[in-house]
């Protein structure tokens, strides 16, 4: 039995048959930076997770919100605008945050602090978030933390990385929840020592979700968004991409003059390809767009109840600009 993708007609042109589609089914293509490079090519809006839920939130006139990323992005697009037929090339697309950090365990951890705030990184799913107070994205996560009263003790999850991060910069301490990106920890503290060493004329530039020993080395940290301003404003020349390699093609287009390494990671399991590459982003290929947008599937769907409750924290997050 052929599966979907194994069913597409070699000869069709995927690019036009998209671009045809996406007119006929009034469909906005969002894609987040980790994506092939083919897929930021054709959508219709790029960014990071607060920029990508912004746009969702914002698509007025389309009908159809297709979600080039993984799960709990496209999950927070039908939060955020509920009338809209959410798309999602490959609904298999996870992320090892979201995974690491389950609604029941999030309640149980409630249960034994019910004086806290629960500040949640965006990167869980959609249950997960009916249990929280305030989401936060890496872009935005110190206005979010700065918001809540100082006498106010919080839980902050699932990233313990940018937790971490965050308690550092802002002087505050937070309990923290053990989940971590399975792509940013793999990140090598002691190669790109020696890479910084080999390129004395480098910057390291790294996202929040990495280690602290691996942020201790960063000449600038930031969330996707702001690495690639950051490549494209900053005054040097070359620099060490300390995040998922996707961010590589539009840091490239952005800025064609300047140089960009990957960065170096260690090879922790036997099945390491390139552990630099998010497996869950990769997960949706331009087969697999063009049949969501000849299908309208797989679609995004959760219970009204639980899509209210998540949609007050995002909310708040929102409200804080
Ligand atoms: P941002 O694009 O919001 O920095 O987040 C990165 C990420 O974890 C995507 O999975
Ligand atoms: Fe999740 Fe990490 Fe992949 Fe982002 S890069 S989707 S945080 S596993």
């Amino acid at each position: 039995m052929p599966t979907a993708a194994t069913s597409v007609d070699p000869r069709l042109d995927l690019f036009a048959e998209i671009d045809r589609l996406r007119r006929e089914r009034k469909a906005v293509i969002l894609a987040h930076y980790y994506q092939d490079p083919d897929i930021q090519d054709l959508a219709d809006h790029l960014g990071d997770s607060l920029e990508l839920a912004k746009r969702a939130r914002d698509a007025k006139d389309a009908e159809v919100i297709l979600f080039c990323g993984v799960h709990f992005m496209a999950e927070t697009a039908k939060i955020v605008n509920p009338s809209k037929t959410v798309l999602i090339p490959d609904v298999t697309a996870g992320c090892s945050l979201a995974e690491q950090c389950p609604a029941d365990q999030l309640r149980a951890w409630k249960h034994k602090h019910p004086d806290h705030v629960v500040v949640m990184y965006i990167n869980c799913s959609a249950a997960t978030k009916a249990e929280s107070d305030v989401i936060c994205t890496s872009s935005n996560a110190e206005r979010v933390i700065r918001s809540i009263p100082a006498d106010k003790p919080i839980l902050f999850g699932p990233d313990k990385n940018l937790g971490a991060h965050l308690m550092k910069k802002l002087g505050r301490k937070m309990d923290l929840w053990p989940g971590a990106c399975m792509v940013h920890e793999t990140f090598s503290a002691q190669k790109i020592a020696a890479l910084k060493a080999r390129h004395p004329d480098a910057k390291f530039i790294a996202h929040p979700e990495c280690e602290d020993h691996v942020l201790l080395l960063a000449d600038y940290v930031g969330s996707t968004s702001k690495l690639l301003e950051f490549v494209k404003t900053d005054a040097g020349r070359k620099y060490i991409v300390g995040t998922e390699t996707g961010i590589l093609h539009t840091m490239h287009k952005a800025a064609p003059d300047k140089e960009l390494i990957a960065v170096p990671y260690e090879d922790r399991t036997a099945a390491c390809q390139g552990c630099n590459s998010c497996p869950h982003m990769k997960k949706n290929t331009v087969e697999k767009i063009y049949l969501a947008l000849r299908d309208l599937q797989p679609r995004i769907e959760m219970p009204e109840a639980m899509r209210l409750r998540a949609l007050k924290p995002l909310e708040r997050m929102l409200a804080l600009g």
